[in-house]
């Protein structure tokens, strides 16, 4: 019984061997053979820069010219390998900025734009404790003047509303996984998220409108002027229940909030089209090339695509927090900060004490203009 035993399993050795010789052979023959992810990526292995440019050969070359580990290696320092598939991504198996974007994300971005954004809220907190509202110092005259006309009324609006909608939809694509969803549960929260994203898609472009009417309405009263020195040096009067500076239709710290929503409204338009059309721009690597030029600095201008996308969501979130911030001090002056300043952007019509106390180089401009061509309906008018 022994010695059937033994001749049977010298029979299974005997097979394993010519196995395994068949085996060899082939591989010879063939040479070594990627792995099955490779295959279904159809990436061709020759094409695979090796991440050690001296080694990978692997003494007596039993399994071919190429170490498996240097192979590996190099898929996972993100070499991208050629494919016959034509989405360009499938090429490189293991990108590993996506890591690096996906902990800067979850990690040091969404908590400091918190910092920041309460830091704000903090900081306006501190300075209505201090200053309280600031009130029409002659009180109210009874006499009205016409301050933004329908037109200004609407572009600011529509500007303001999407931004206050992205800002929210924004924030929750944010933060909504930490707070909103264990507040109204997992299903509301699903509901409320899609929902907000398709707004946020499509309120984009009600902002780019927005954006673009109140440039053309305002670049002409927002350009600097020497009015703008003296308001900084006497710090907006912000601290004085009396003295306002002089200033015209815009005073110098509304120039900075103008400037402020045209060129981070353009930088977010720009990340957030990237976004909404993904693969289809280039704007980092184009615009690090020129910052390069310009500064001599050596920011990576070739980019992936993926890198790309990346690179714009972060920059898209950044900017959007910066701004948020930004127009929360914007509202706070433009509502509860100052008495008769929302009139300006609600019925259009100002109190005349309110406008020669912060814009008096602009009610005298109005006034003679009125003059000019009087009798004119944009004359003061007794308040209703
Ligand atoms: C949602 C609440 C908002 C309120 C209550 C508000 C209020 C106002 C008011 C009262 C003015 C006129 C100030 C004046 O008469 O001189 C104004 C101007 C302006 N608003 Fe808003 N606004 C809001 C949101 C926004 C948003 C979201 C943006 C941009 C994204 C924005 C951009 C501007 C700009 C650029 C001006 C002209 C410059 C300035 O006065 O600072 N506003 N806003």
């Amino acid at each position: 019984m022994v010695k059937g035993l033994a001749t049977d399993l010298n029979k299974v050795a005997r097979a394993i061997a010519g196995i395994m010789l068949v085996l060899a052979v082939a591989i010879c023959i063939n040479g070594f053979e990627p792995g099955p992810a490779w295959a279904q990526q159809g990436v061709d292995s020759a094409e695979v820069p090796l991440g050690n440019p001296t080694g990978g050969t692997v003494p007596g070359e039993v399994m071919g010219s190429s170490s498996d580990s240097d192979f590996w290696r190099a898929v996972r320092g993100g070499s991208a390998g050629n494919i016959s598939i034509p989405d360009q991504n499938a090429a490189t198996l293991v990108q590993s900025e996506g890591e690096a974007w996906r902990s800067f994300r979850n990690g040091p971005l969404t908590l400091y734009a918190s910092w920041a954004l309460l830091g704000m809220i903090v900081l306006l907190g501190i300075f209505y404790a201090i200053r309280g509202r600031i009130k029409i110092a002659h009180g109210r005259s009874g006499q009205t003047i016409t301050r933004f006309a329908a037109v200004e009324r609407f572009g600011h609006w529509m500007l303001a509303s999407s931004f206050v909608v992205l800002a929210l939809t924004g924030l929750n694509i944010l933060y909504g996984r930490y707070t909103l969803k264990h507040v109204i549960g997992n299903e509301a929260f699903a509901f409320v998220t899609q929902v907000g994203k398709y707004m946020h898609n499509y309120l984009a472009f009600a902002f780019m409108a927005g954006l673009v009417m109140i440039f053309v309405m305002w670049v002409r009263h927002n350009l600097p002027d020497k009015t703008d020195i003296k308001w900084i040096l006497q710090g907006g009067g912000i601290f004085s229940s009396k003295l306002h500076p002089p200033a015209k239709k815009f005073n110098a710290g509304q120039k900075v909030i103008f400037w402020l929503t045209i060129l981070g409204g353009i930088s977010l338009s720009l990340s957030g089209w990237q976004l909404l059309f993904p693969y289809t721009t280039h704007f980092f690597g184009e615009t690090f090339a020129k910052v390069n030029l310009v500064f001599g600095t050596d920011l990576p201008v070739a980019l992936s695509v993926l890198q790309e996308q990346q690179l714009a969501t972060l920059w898209h979130s950044i900017m959007s927090v910066f701004m948020i911030c930004v127009i929360i001090a914007h509202i706070y002056i433009g509502s509860v900060g100052m008495e008769g300043a929302f009139d300006a952007m609600g019925s259009g019509e100002v109190d005349l004490n309110w406008a020669k106390e912060h814009h008096s180089l602009w009610v005298e401009e109005h006034m003679q203009d009125v003059h000019d061509r009087a009798p004119d309906k944009n004359a003061p008018q007794p308040a209703e």
